[in-house]
């Protein structure tokens, strides 16, 4: 139910500069997701009655993923003075005049904070009906956070940044993870009084929690239990932390789920990934963008699916494949290659070095070894010969090839589209199928074969092939005796 005493503002104007980049930092992605989506995704969950983005830099790219993700925020441009205070002075004053309610502060570059997480920060912010509440964390490696300075009592005194800090305040190990809960009149009346005096010239949000206290305002600080929840992204050190530790979330889930994962340091499902119960993943297996699995399928090892879907009992073995459909109890691969519009029916197979585009492969229908089939429809329980090739392009258009129902092709075919194989046609090997093949026929345009008999005695004498031919011992010489 939304909770209309809720705004959440999520701050994404900042540059992002220490990811030396051209993509503004919280576009740059995790587990198949932008750094802000995570962020978004988490704030939605919380059902905020207001969701709020200040933006700034790259605003326009930045507003694009924030409106598509979620077209109710509002967005608010950051002006011309820098810092995380003046980005939520500006995003409280898009809220409503009458509004007395929490406002929760998140940042776009914390990817890995979980909605129970902040669940238990607001509840813990009105339980002591404090002026302020932020999440902190202990960590062994502080550097680059705002430290929390606790008074002689323990209690929460101010927050100084890692570049205003002295060498003291450097040695605390509680950091601001940057998320936080303020009652908003509060947080407006001190956000008015914070300057810019600093090491960065900015004006800082965390100047808040040390003003807040000099009025005697009750502000807390709750610890995380695991540090790497509240970690952020600054750099892409931190982002690749940040995928290792999401991806670590993300296999757990599916191993509680009822998913086999043999190894879930080299295996990578993204955040939008769907799986069934007795799917099982080998090592090496990448699963990206909204790929499903469905249950009893077996991926791996070595296999990487974008956006694909795999029906139960498939198994798909050293692939790579796009935007494919894989039919329940099919086989794909190994070493096979599934371009976009690839789509397998039930029970077919497409097998080692395979490449496919574009084409529907029927229920039962094979294509085994060797061969690149693209803009092609076949029927069922056909079988596509080793070493076929598709000539769908002429260099001005692409053509279709149509192959019916129990087709037999032989290995070593070309079928230049556009051209169709009527069902229970035959094509005989190394065939060049040109015209179409009416039902039942078998096509065949290779010469026919003329032996030299003895051309290596007279043409390649003193050889081993020579002698070879001379003395025949080997399995091939009763067949041609
Ligand atoms: C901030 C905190 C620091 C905390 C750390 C946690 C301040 C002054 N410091 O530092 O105490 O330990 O986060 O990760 O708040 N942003 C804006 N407008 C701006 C500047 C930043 O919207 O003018 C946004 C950024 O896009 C980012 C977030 O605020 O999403 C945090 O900014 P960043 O520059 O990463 O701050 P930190 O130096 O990490
Ligand atoms: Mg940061």
């Amino acid at each position: 139910m939304t909770d209309l005493n809720l705004a959440v503002i999520v701050l994404a104007a900042g540059q992002g500069t220490r990811m030396k980049s051209a993509r503004p930092k919280v576009l740059h992605s995790l587990a198949g997701r932008s750094l802000i989506a995570h962020v978004l995704a988490t704030a939605g969950e919380l059902e905020p009655g207001h969701l709020i983005a200040v933006v700034r830099h790259e605003r326009d790219a930045v507003v694009a993923t924030i409106s598509d993700l979620m077209p109710g925020a509002v967005i608010v441009d950051q002006d011309d003075v820098p810092g995380t205070g003046r980005a939520v002075e500006l995003g409280i004053a898009a809220l409503p005049d009458d509004y007395e309610g929490d406002v929760v502060v998140v940042s776009g570059d914390v990817p890995l904070l979980d909605a129970a997480t902040l669940r238990t920060l607001i509840d813990a912010h009105r339980g002591a009906a404090a002026a302020a509440t932020l999440l902190s964390a202990i960590l062994d490696d502080a550097r680059g956070y705002g430290r929390i300075v606790r008074g002689s009592a323990g209690d929460v005194d101010r927050i100084v940044e890692q570049a205003d800090a002295t060498d003291d305040e450097l040695d605390i190990t509680e950091i601001n993870s940057g998320t936080y809960v303020f009652r908003v009149a509060p947080l407006r009346e001190q956000l008015a009084l914070v300057g810019a005096k600093n090491a960065q010239g900015e004006k800082y949000l965390t100047d808040v929690v040390g003003l807040l206290r000099a009025t005697g305002a009750v502000v807390s600080a709750l610890p995380v239990t695991d540090g790497w929840r509240v970690a952020g992204v600054n750099d892409r050190v931190q982002l690749a932390e940040a995928s290792r530790r999401m991806n670590e979330v993300i296999v757990r889930r599916w191993q509680l789920a009822g998913v086999t994962v043999d190894d879930p340091a080299t295996t990578w499902i993204d955040a939008d990934v769907t799986l069934g119960e007795d799917v099982q993943l080998l090592p090496g297996t990448q699963l990206k963008g909204a790929t499903l699995v469905q249950t009893g399928a077996t991926i791996g090892p070595d296999t990487t699916l974008v956006d694909c879907e795999v029906g139960p009992g498939a198994t798909v073995r050293r692939t790579d494949a796009t935007l494919a459909v894989i039919g329940e109890n099919a086989s794909v691969g190994p070493f096979a290659y599934l371009r976009p519009g690839t789509y397998l029916g039930v029970d077919g197979k497409i097998g080692t070095f395979v490449e496919t585009k574009n084409s529907r492969i029927g229920n039962g229908s094979k294509v085994p070894h060797l061969s690149y089939i693209g803009d092609t429809t076949v029927g069922e329980n056909s079988n596509i010969g080793a070493g076929t090739i598709t000539a769908n392009y002429d260099g001005v258009i692409k053509s279709e090839t149509v192959v019916g129902s129990h087709v037999r092709s032989g290995s070593h075919n070309v079928f230049v589209a556009p051209v169709t194989i009527g069902d229970g046609a035959y094509t005989g090997a190394g065939t060049v199928v040109r015209k179409d093949v009416p039902p039942g026929a078998l096509a065949v345009n290779v010469a026919p074969q003329r032996n030299l008999e003895g051309w290596v005695e007279q043409n390649r004498a003193g050889t081993a092939a020579a002698d070879a031919a001379a003395a025949p011992t080997s399995a091939a010489a009763s067949d041609t005796a």
